[in-house]
């Protein structure tokens, strides 16, 4: 089957062709969107990442041009007009899980890099600067984590923070009896947020967890807390971070994705103006540190990635169950 690839990186092509053996790959590093639709004319499926537009345009435009299955590259959907997919007969897989551990390690290297400033003593010592002055850091050890969705991320997460000593309480809609047995508390997120030091966001962006952090969650939460989000940048409401930021109340904000990420992330802006005051603001602040969706970016995960997609699409040629199927 031929297949386009939108949004295309150097690695995707790398490891895509490399695990490749029977279909046809066409490579193209624009963004799916209205204005990009027709380069999937005569392609049975299109391959899609993060920040692609699936509307229900765009879906219109790929179903009229012979496409017949969106794979999308990632676990996450919540780019793609499900309506839409059904009322075109398109069909939709994607890769649930390819490296839990990725996004998880990640979410801690935010979590140390902040708290123990890392980043700054490297460039300090560059420059023959080996004050410690304002590097200070805090024990983890002891310390409260509250773990914000526990499914497959949230709980290698929690675990990994287990063996940093802290305490972890958590939240999601179904509670984890694996993680119970390990000592980890689940309770409401209004009994959550006031007792934790680091909050860590591992839930999907659904309806019900749009800006699940806002002023008035954020208000819940200990003066100088720390607040990781690997997940999807509009589960915080940034403009609410970043008043939360200017008060002190936030003491630290490590983000690996950012609300408005589709005209930033993933693409070398050095040599531009940024016109987003947004992130231009949280880019001003000593404590945050933000990371361009890097958090799946691993070796391992991108061999699942490619390896997972390839025998989606297989799969869908072959009429066998689509076990990765999203609807
Ligand atoms: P998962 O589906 O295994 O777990 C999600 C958990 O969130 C489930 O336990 C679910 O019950 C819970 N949840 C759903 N709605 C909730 C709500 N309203 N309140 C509290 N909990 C709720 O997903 P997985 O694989 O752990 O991934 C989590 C998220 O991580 C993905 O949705 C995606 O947005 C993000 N992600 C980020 C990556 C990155 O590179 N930064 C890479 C991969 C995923």
């Amino acid at each position: 089957m031929k297949i386009a690839f939108f949004s295309t990186q150097p690695y995707d092509k790398e490891y895509f062709t490399k695990y490749n053996t029977n279909h046809e790959l066409a490579f193209f590093e624009a963004q799916l969107n209205e204005q990009t639709v027709t380069l999937a004319e005569g392609c049975g499926a299109v391959c899609a990442f993060v920040n692609d537009v699936l509307n229900a345009a765009v879906i219109k435009g790929l179903a009229a041009g012979g496409v017949q299955l969106i794979a999308m590259r990632c676990a996450g959907y919540n780019n793609v007009d499900l309506e839409a997919t059904k009322a075109n007969n398109i069909k939709i897989v994607r890769v649930p899980a390819y490296s839990p551990y990725a996004v998880a390690e990640h979410a801690v290297a935010l979590i140390l890099t902040l708290n123990r400033k890392t980043h700054k003593a490297y460039n300090r010592v560059r420059e023959g600067n080996f004050s410690l002055e304002n590097l200070t850091g805090f024990d983890l050890y002891g310390k409260t984590v509250g773990v914000i969705g526990t499914g497959k991320i949230g709980q290698v997460f929690a675990q990994i923070m287990k063996g940093f000593g802290c305490r972890v309480l958590a939240f999601d809609l179904i509670a984890n009896k694996d993680l119970e047995a390990k000592g980890i508390e689940y309770l409401p997120l209004v009994k959550l947020l006031p007792q934790c030091d680091i909050i860590s966001l591992h839930c999907p962006l659904t309806d019900q967890t749009k800006h699940i952090i806002n002023a008035n969650t954020l208000r819940l939460m200990k003066p100088g807390v720390m607040l990781i989000n690997t997940s999807r940048g509009a589960l915080i409401d940034t403009r609410d971070a970043i008043h939360a930021l200017k008060t002190c109340h936030l003491g630290y904000l490590g983000i690996d994705v950012y609300e408005q990420e589709e005209k930033l992330f993933f693409h070398n802006l050095s040599e531009q103006i940024i016109e987003d005051d947004i992130i231009m603001r949280l880019m001003s602040f000593p404590n945050v540190l933000i990371t361009s969706h890097q958090g799946f970016f691993t070796d391992e995960a991108l061999t699942e990635i490619a390896k997972t997609t390839l025998q989606n699409v297989q799969d869908f040629e072959a009429g066998k169950p689509l076990v990765n199927k999203v609807i």
